[in-house]
């Protein structure tokens, strides 16, 4: 496939291999200095500690193209202080957090055609990842290891693009406290794979995680941080150390604040006051704002005041104004945005 074959608009989220991807190795202590590669296949050893005891962890951010045709990032500096936090809490070694942007910056200009039109709603896809490369047998990390970032374009997350979603709240937990759930490790998403099928079977979009100690308490769902709106305009945003810090989140947080002039607040979130909210969204990089509908819980079903038509008028002016600013149509914070 090549970039003439796309259909921008069309497009859904999945993989398309793409030009070129960065890798680096860590041996005998350190890295060597990366390359930017063609081969899109890895082979490692049977026994490579990523195979036996998914020692990986990962990211997920985007390469756009704006109104005036340049191309950007948003926001790198953060993936790569994530990833450092991901590695330490994994017994990796960090990829240096400059590296790692240079890397970014180095595989969306090695991929440049695959970078969609503006207006098309589609974007480049960048992963980057690590995983603990050597043969371990007895459960310890590895001392070879693999960075590596590719990139594939992607549309929207959701299928519907921006019509509502359904969600229900998840019988399984997704992270205990002292757990894996504030850092970005494989091993988060293969537990949820169970759940997220079983919820697709069962009719809903996603899945949301209630805290595990108590099941009282909003979390997250299994890719994505959840928003709520209150009766008076207040962005509300649960509190807890078990859900992974999303820079989209925390971005639309500053946006709601800073540009909306909206108050916002950061708290634990009950399940039994979600009723009181009229809308709610899901944030993530592939998520960007998903509008949320409806959430079932058992018999209860909560049908927010915004409906399952269209995204409430909150959510709207979040989305609205966080792509404006990803897309070069509104200035953005300092730091925000990253020239390629
Ligand atoms: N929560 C989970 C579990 C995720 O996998 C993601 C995706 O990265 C997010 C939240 C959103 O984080 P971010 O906005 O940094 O992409
Ligand atoms: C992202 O939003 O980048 C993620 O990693 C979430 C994943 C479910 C695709």
């Amino acid at each position: 496939m090549t970039p003439k074959d796309i259909d921008w608009s069309n497009l859904g989220f999945g993989y398309i291999k793409t030009d070129k991807r960065f890798v680096a190795n860590y041996k005998d202590g350190k890295w060597d200095d990366g390359a930017l590669i063609e081969d899109e296949n890895i082979t490692m050893n049977e026994c490579a500690c990523v195979l036996q005891y998914a020692q990986t962890c990962f990211e997920g951010l985007k390469a756009y193209r704006t109104e005036n045709g340049d191309v950007v990032c948003f926001r790198p500096d953060l993936n790569a202080k994530r990833m450092a936090d991901s590695c330490e809490r994994m017994k990796m070694p960090v990829f240096p957090e400059d590296k790692f942007v240079e890397a970014v910056k180095a595989v969306v200009k090695a991929n440049a055609d695959w970078v969609p039109p503006y207006g098309t709603g589609a974007s480049l896809y960048l992963r980057p990842y690590m995983f603990g490369s050597n043969a371990v047998i007895g459960v310890k990390p590895a001392t070879e290891f693999q960075f590596r970032i590719f990139a594939t374009p992607v549309g929207p997350y959701f299928k519907g693009g921006v019509k509502p979603l359904t969600i229900r709240t998840c019988d399984f937990d997704r992270a205990a406290p002292k757990g894996t759930g504030h850092i970005k490790a494989g091993l988060n998403y293969a537990m949820s794979l169970y759940a997220i099928v079983d919820a697709h079977e069962c009719g809903y979009d996603e899945n949301v995680y209630l805290d595990s100690a108590t099941r009282t308490y909003i979390e997250e769902t299994g890719g994505a941080n959840v928003l709520f709106v209150t009766k008076d305009n207040k962005v509300v945003t649960p509190k807890s150390d078990t859900i992974l810090p999303s820079i989209t989140r925390r971005s639309l947080m500053q946006v709601a604040a800073d540009y909306l002039g909206l108050e916002t607040e950061q708290r634990k979130v009950r399940l039994d006051e979600v009723s009181d909210f009229v809308e709610c969204g899901l944030c993530g990089t592939a998520a960007v704002i998903s509008p949320v509908g409806r959430i079932v819980d058992g018999d209860n079903v909560i049908t927010f005041s915004s409906g399952m038509e269209k995204m409430g008028p909150t959510i709207q002016k979040l989305y609205d104004t966080l792509t404006g600013i990803q897309m070069g149509r509104i200035p953005a914070p300092e730091g925000w945005i990253c020239k390629i």
